[in-house]
């Protein structure tokens, strides 16, 4: 791995302020998705180091949370500069272990160090309550203090700004982490945490526990009486798990789950920006976002001009090794990610999609699959009901705003949603009638560190980035002072 700051390739556990070597000794490989070769072997951590590292944490955080908000937020500032410094070795070890295109995850190192530098300026902006007492010789104020030890589980497909997204308002908050990345991408879990030794965070502040064993170092997270809050990114199934788990401790939850989102075109829209956003929002990253477009419904009056200008597009995309230039689409993470995508399409198909385009195994091999068009969906097909998590749209037609809120609603996921169109009535229609936490109108692009990302129904609570993502670490205290009136 060619990289101009040696440092930040780390393939040791960061258990207070040390990187260090699992207990036993163990290693397990980490690959390069693209190549299928061999990139490194990282420390595999278990329960033994996790429940030390949550010790630490528990330590540290007594002096951190006394830390003034000023204070803390010098540090994380500090933690932001140094990944804006270091932008182009992040995003090469990203790419590597994971396989996007490096343009785009250097729009990532962007994206999670932003977050940083927010929750560097809402460190000091921890605003209390005070409230009119309900007798005259009462004095009521709303404190908030941080929650305590809490742990951050991460998934693959943001190997950087998932993590930031937890931690920065959890540390501004005065909070200590531990933190679980996914078995797939540590190294840049790992390249962090050298930053955040070098931005000055004490020992046991931060806490990385590499691992290939995730349910024995999540059962740890979230069963321990010490971690009070348990911030989580991933598949439904595994965050419904860990919230069980987290029952018996009473620990605070935040869940961001599965998405199924819908991308609708009205026929008013406009719909060379309705393409547009349609690739931005179902192609980043492969597919492999919560927030990706997960089922395109076209109103029937425009579906044939869409599908045209849209399959235009689409063709151009460029696949191949993320470290290429020009590349737009990497490979999926995996061979069972490949293998979900294979039986989705064919699913489809079997029951009445016609493939407008691709529809296979990329010819470059290993995990490359072809961007993929499927007409005439129908909500009968497994796909109307799965994440896809990868480059195929299956594109629907619709008749008019109620028919096609239905189908967008029904699914038990409720993260992203997304609709192209002009009427104002319709959009506000549209708008409040769709079961999702956050809706882009007119844009295929609505991730930001200044506005609430989260879902409802299956996909999730809790709120991360903007002015909301600092409550997820903090708890409210209520002081009533009696003071002697005459
Ligand atoms: C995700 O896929 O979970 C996050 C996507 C984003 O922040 O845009």
């Amino acid at each position: 791995m060619q990289l101009k700051n040696n440092n930040l390739l780390q393939q040791q556990a960061f258990i207070n302020g040390e990187f260090v070597d699992a207990k036993n000794g163990n290693t397990f490989n980490i690959t390069n998705p693209s190549t299928g070769g061999f990139l490194t072997r990282v420390a595999d951590c278990g329960a033994e180091e996790t429940e030390a590292a949550v010790l630490f944490a528990s330590v540290a955080f007594q002096e951190w949370k006394e830390l003034t908000g000023i204070e803390r937020g010098r540090i994380l500032r500090r933690w932001y500069e140094l990944m804006m410094d270091n932008i182009d070795d992040l995003a090469t070890i990203l790419t590597l272990e994971q396989g996007k295109p490096w343009s785009e995850a250097k729009g990532e190192i962007k994206y999670g160090a932003s977050f940083v530098e927010w929750f560097a300026e809402e460190a000091k902006r921890v605003y209390g309550d005070t409230i009119p007492g309900h007798q005259r010789d009462k004095r009521i104020i709303v404190l908030k203090q941080p929650i305590g030890v809490v742990a951050a589980i991460t998934p693959w497909n943001f190997p950087n700004a998932m993590i930031t997204r937890k931690v920065a308002p959890a540390l501004a908050a005065g909070c200590t982490c531990v933190i679980k990345p996914a078995e797939a991408t540590p190294l840049s879990a790992l390249a962090i945490a050298q930053l955040a030794r070098e931005a000055g965070f004490p020992p046991g502040v931060l806490n990385i526990i590499p691992t290939n064993k995730a349910a024995e170092v999540g059962k740890v997270l979230s069963t321990h009486p010490i971690v009070k809050k348990l911030s989580f990114t991933g598949s439904t199934p595994v965050g419904k798990l860990l919230m069980k788990q987290c029952a018996d401790t009473v620990k605070k939850v935040s869940l961001e789950l599965g998405g199924n989102a819908p991308f609708i075109v009205f026929a008013d829209a406009d719909l060379d920006a309705a393409v547009d956003g349609a690739i931005a929002s179902k192609y980043r990253n492969a597919g492999q976002t919560c927030v990706c477009a997960n089922r395109l419904f076209v109103q029937e009056d425009v579906y044939d001009l869409f599908l045209q200008k849209y399959k235009a597009k689409v063709a151009y995309l460029k696949v191949g090794d993320g470290m290429e230039e020009d590349v737009v689409i990497g490979p999926l993470i995996n061979e069972k990610a490949v293998k979900k995508v294979e039986h989705l399409l064919e699913d489809a198909v079997s029951k009445g999609a016609k493939k407008l385009l691709g529809g296979g195994r990329h010819e470059l091999g290993g995990t490359f699959y072809e961007p993929t068009i499927l007409a005439d969906v129908a909500v009968t097909m497994d796909i109307h009901q799965t994440e896809i998590f990868g480059p195929i749209s299956p594109v629907y037609s619709f008749s008019d705003a109620d028919d096609v809120i239905n189908m967008a609603n029904d699914t038990p996921f409720g993260l992203a949603a997304y609709f192209y169109g002009k009427n104002i009535d319709l959009i506000f229609k549209v708008a409040e009638a769709l079961e999702y936490g956050m809706v882009g109108i007119n844009t295929g692009m609505i991730s930001t560190t200044v506005a609430p990302f989260g879902g409802i129904k299956e996909s999730g609570f809790g709120r991360e980035g903007s002015k909301y993502g600092m409550e997820e670490y903090l708890v409210k205290k209520y002081l009533c002072l009696q003071v002697e009136t005459n």
